[in-house]
């Protein structure tokens, strides 16, 4: 059987990846149809719980939202963010990585950075921990406003080699996050793994979003999301018509009764 990792691989310069987030199962097992990988990411401290920074997300919520999310996902890659200061050294990273993997039984962790955690990356790597990387805007370690990345030459020089190295370790793709459109292409051509783009572009390989803000649940104005859907008016809807039945004593009929 040809490996989850093996078969996003080999969609490098030929199909594009499509990756989405999830938090919980039943949104994981309505998206997984359509997805090659599934990312239960840190972003769901703004998401969920309106926090203003991802490091204050925990290992506890990332299992508990991961081990939701794993009852939905049948066929894509799974990954799971490794929040702020679970990989502050090799063997905090790795004992951190082993729980995340036996806990959520998901397929590969990320991690946030370059050069600076490139050691770190290496030695989960040789305990056979699968590792998707992510450069460019780095949420975990930005304070203020966040800024798209490769403006000036020395940041652009920077990314590019800390996806040279990350891929040199053996990371089996790259999160781009708003990486200047010309460099993202670059560190795309320049690569043997995928690159998957946000706010980076099309030429990445693969694009990943937050699912609330692509369907519309969560209301944002960054630059890179496009609305997709408006579930939120959706749900509004049908609460809406429930709250009217029940009102005007038109549900629950016997059909719906013991
Ligand atoms: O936390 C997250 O959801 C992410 C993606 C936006 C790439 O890291």
């Amino acid at each position: 059987m040809i490996s989850k990792i093996k078969k996003i691989l080999d969609k490098k310069n030929k199909s594009k990846i499509i990756c989405i987030t999830a938090y919980s199962k039943n949104v994981a097992e309505a998206i997984d149809p359509y997805t090659d990988i599934i990312l239960v990411g840190d972003s769901l401290g703004s998401v969920l719980y309106n926090y203003n920074t991802t490091r204050k997300v925990t290992l506890e919520q990332m299992l508990e939202h991961s081990k939701s999310a794993r009852l939905g996902i049948k066929n894509s890659l799974m990954v799971v963010d490794m929040p702020y200061r679970t990989y502050r050294n090799k063997k905090i990273a790795l004992k951190n990585a082993k729980r995340i993997i036996k806990e959520t039984k998901c397929d590969a962790v990320k991690l946030e950075g370059g050069s600076s955690i490139l050691k770190i990356i290496e030695y989960l790597i040789k305990n056979k921990i699968a590792v998707m990387g992510h450069l460019g805007i780095l949420p975990q370690s930005v304070k203020g406003k966040f800024k798209f990345k490769g403006k000036k030459i020395k940041e652009r020089n920077k990314i590019f080699n800390d996806a040279k190295l990350l891929q040199d370790k053996g990371v089996f793709s790259i999160v781009l996050e708003c990486v200047e459109t010309t460099l993202a292409k670059q560190i795309t051509k320049s690569l043997k793994i995928p690159t998957i783009g946000i706010g980076s572009s099309h030429h990445c390989d693969g694009q990943v979003l937050v699912l609330d803000d692509l369907i519309g649940l969560n209301e944002t104005k960054i630059k890179f999301v496009k609305k997709f859907g408006n579930i939120k008016k959706n749900i509004r809807k049908a609460v809406n018509k429930f709250k009217k039945e029940v009102l005007g004593k038109k549900y629950p009929t016997k059909k719906y009764s013991y």
